[in-house]
Order: structure tokens, then sequence, then C-alpha cells
């Protein structure tokens, strides 16, 4: 264990904004935490957990103790007919893992490949693309409750996962991930429903590397990438609305598109659809039709090349960023008469506001 004080988050996050952690605490390994629990416990309840720093902003010094966890690595931990079980540690960086499972020809997470961040992060935000998110593929999760210092292991359908949220973000940072138990299939299990890989439905010499090298196309052409300007991926959560909501907005926007969804999740097949249907729109199309492209607020602009991104040209402090993020919501709640949810994590001066 470490605890370093004073030192600058600019390298830790992907806005790469330079504010100040007043105590940066870097775990090694679990051991560390239980060995260290009754002098750090108190630390680590009020605490904030980071992982790749791939979705969140600081605005401002943080006050609080954030914590990194060093643990990485993978093991197969059970052979099952048709799939294995691997063990992650949660300071694996995600696509590493990802990698990982496409050179022994595991399948399962191949769409969420090239997403940044750590696998404990990943867990926490339910990442997902191209019709996948992590969620299908979780078996438990185990964590520390830093009220109690307990270990839990929680069972994914108690996880309260849903579309870009889970238990452990909703209780915001009691639970710190430390380890998920995943699940991956050992013969092909290609999902192929999203619109930017149906190209791949005719191909019967279809492998794992010709869908992540598909993927890694696609995402450099679509999103912007941090390492050249610094942003964190999808700001916002696509809104869903009701069918009377969507009916309204057709009348004034005819080409507004939607996905149907049912609990936050698409729809592919007719035989998925039930009554309780939902109506997902691109919130990257209500910010393009609201003019916001390439908008800019003082060191922070709303990408050129995808709407739903916000890059970070030259904000020092995330305050611009902040404005920004508070701006296009306000400006499609009065166009739309939608409220946009971030999707990304915020953090004011150590106190978590989304
Ligand atoms: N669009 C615009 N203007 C733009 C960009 C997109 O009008 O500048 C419209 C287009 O109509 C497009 C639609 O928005 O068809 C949807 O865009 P896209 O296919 O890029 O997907 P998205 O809904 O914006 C979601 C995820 C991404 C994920 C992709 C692919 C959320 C919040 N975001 O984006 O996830 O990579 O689908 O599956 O659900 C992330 O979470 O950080 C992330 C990048």
């Amino acid at each position: 264990m470490k605890i370093l004080r004073n030192i600058s988050l600019a390298s830790k996050n992907t806005f790469q904004i330079p504010v100040i952690a007043k105590e940066f605490i870097i775990l090694d390994n679990c051991e560390d935490i239980y060995r260290n629990y009754n002098k750090i416990g108190d630390k680590l309840r009020n605490a904030f957990v980071l992982g790749g720093g791939s979705n969140i902003l600081f605005v401002g010094n943080q006050n609080i103790p954030i914590v990194s966890l060093g643990f990485k690595g993978q093991k197969l931990i059970k052979h099952l007919r048709n799939c294995v079980l691997v063990e992650v540690l949660a300071g694996t960086l995600w696509d590493d893992f990802v990698e990982w499972a496409v050179q022994r020809k595991l399948y399962g997470i191949e769409n969420l490949s090239f997403i940044p961040g750590t696998i404990g992060g990943a867990v926490v935000q339910n990442i997902g693309a191209y019709g996948a998110e992590i969620s299908d593929f979780i078996e438990n999760i185990t964590v520390l409750d830093t009220q109690t210092g307990e270990i839990k292991i929680f069972p994914k359908g108690e996880s309260g996962f849903g579309y870009r949220t889970s238990l452990f973000k909703q209780e915001g940072g009691r639970f710190m991930v430390l380890k998920v138990s995943i699940r991956l299939y050992k013969t092909p299990k290609f999902n192929l429903s999203h619109k930017d890989l149906q190209a791949f439905r005719n191909d019967n010499q279809l492998t794992l590397e010709k869908i992540r090298k598909h993927i890694y196309t696609v995402r450099n052409r679509k999103l912007p990438d941090w390492k050249h300007e610094p942003n964190a991926g999808s700001v916002f959560v696509n809104p869903i609305v009701n069918k009377n909501k969507l009916k309204e907005l057709q009348q004034s926007f005819l080409d507004i598109p939607y996905y149907e969804v049912s609990e936050g999740k698409e729809l592919f097949r007719e035989d998925d659809k039930n009554n309780n249907l939902y109506y997902k729109i691109p919130a990257a199309w209500l910010i393009d039709k609201a003019g916001l492209k390439g908008f800019k607020l003082g060191g922070a602009k709303v990408s050129e090349k995808h709407a739903l991104v916000i890059v970070n040209e030259q904000d020092k402090t995330g305050n611009d960023i902040y404005a920004l993020i508070k701006h296009v919501q306000n400006t499609i709640l009065e166009k739309f008469g939608i409220n946009l949810k971030p999707e990304i994590r915020i953090l004011v001066n150590g106190r978590l506001v989304n």
C-alpha cells in the first residue's frame, strides 16, 4: 500500500484534467486491504475508487481519498461443458482481458473490444457497445463493503444491472469491486444484432479477430481518440421515452431515430417484444439536431466527430466541461422537452454529483 499526497490527477483521467488529489491511495493486492483495513477503513469509507479514469469528470481539487487498485490479471477457474469461468482482478485493463479471451478463442466479449478503463469500472458502469453489455457475461462480483469491512459476493441477479448502471454505481462507492467472475464460451457465439455488425451475418468464416478488427475500425471512425483529443466517451446516456412522448416528438421531427427497448435493453428480434415497450433516442442525434456539434464553451468543446462526446481543449479545472454539460442539458430540455442524464461520473471537489 502507498499513500501519496497532493498529486496531480492529469495522467489519471482521460479528460486529462490536472486537478489535485489531497490523498491518493494505491492498493497493490487484496491482502493489502484486509491487512490494512483497521488503519485505512475510515479513509475507504469516504474514498472514490478510480478505475482507468476513462469515465470520470473531476471538477476542482479533490479533498477526499482517491483509491487506485493495482491488482491485475485473470485466471481460468472452471471448465464447464460449453463454457469457462474466468476470475478477473479489478485493476485489470478491460481491453487487455478482451484480447486475452480472443487469443484463447473464448467467445462472448469481443463486441466490447477497445473500451478503455479497468474491469472494476466496467462492472460499476455496466459498459456496453455493439449490442452487448458486460453484465451479459457476469457470474458474480466480489466486493469490499467499505462500511463494514466485510467481503461480499454478489451474484449477477443481485447486482442491479441496467443500461449503464449497477448496484455498485447506485450505492455511490460503498462497495469496492475486487474481482469479477466472467463466463465465456468455448464455441462460436457471435452477437451480430447491431447494425454495425450486420455485414458479418452471411460470413461463414467469421473469427473473433475479424470482429475485433472491425470494431477497431468503426470506433476509430466514429469516436475521437482520448490520447489526441482528451475525452471520456459518451457523456450522456441515450434517453428512453414512452410511446406518447415519441409520437409528440415525431410531430415536430419526422426523421427522429429511435430503437425499441424493454428495461433499457435494445430489442433486435420480433419475439423479444412485449407490451412494455419504450423507445431509446440517440442523445447524439438530439445534440447534433440542436446545432451543438462543435460548440465551444471556454476550453471545452462538443466533438465535431461525435456529438455525444465532449473534448477537453484546454480546461484545467473541469469547470468548463461541467458548464458545457449543463448548457447541453438546458438546450435539449428546451428544444425537445427531454432531460439528458450524464453517463460519466462527476466528482465536484470530492462530492459525487452523478
Ligand atoms: N448521431 C448523430 N450525430 C452524431 C453521432 C451520432 O446524429 O454526431 C446519431 C446517428 O443517427 C447514429 C445515432 O446517433 O445512428 C447513434 O450513434 P452511435 O451509433 O455512434 O451510437 P450511440 O448511441 O451514440 C452508443 C453507446 C456507445 C457505443 C455505441 C455503439 C451510449 C451512451 N453510448 O452510442 O458507448 O460505443 O452505442 O454501440 O449508449 C460509451 O459509453 O462511452 C460509448 C462510446
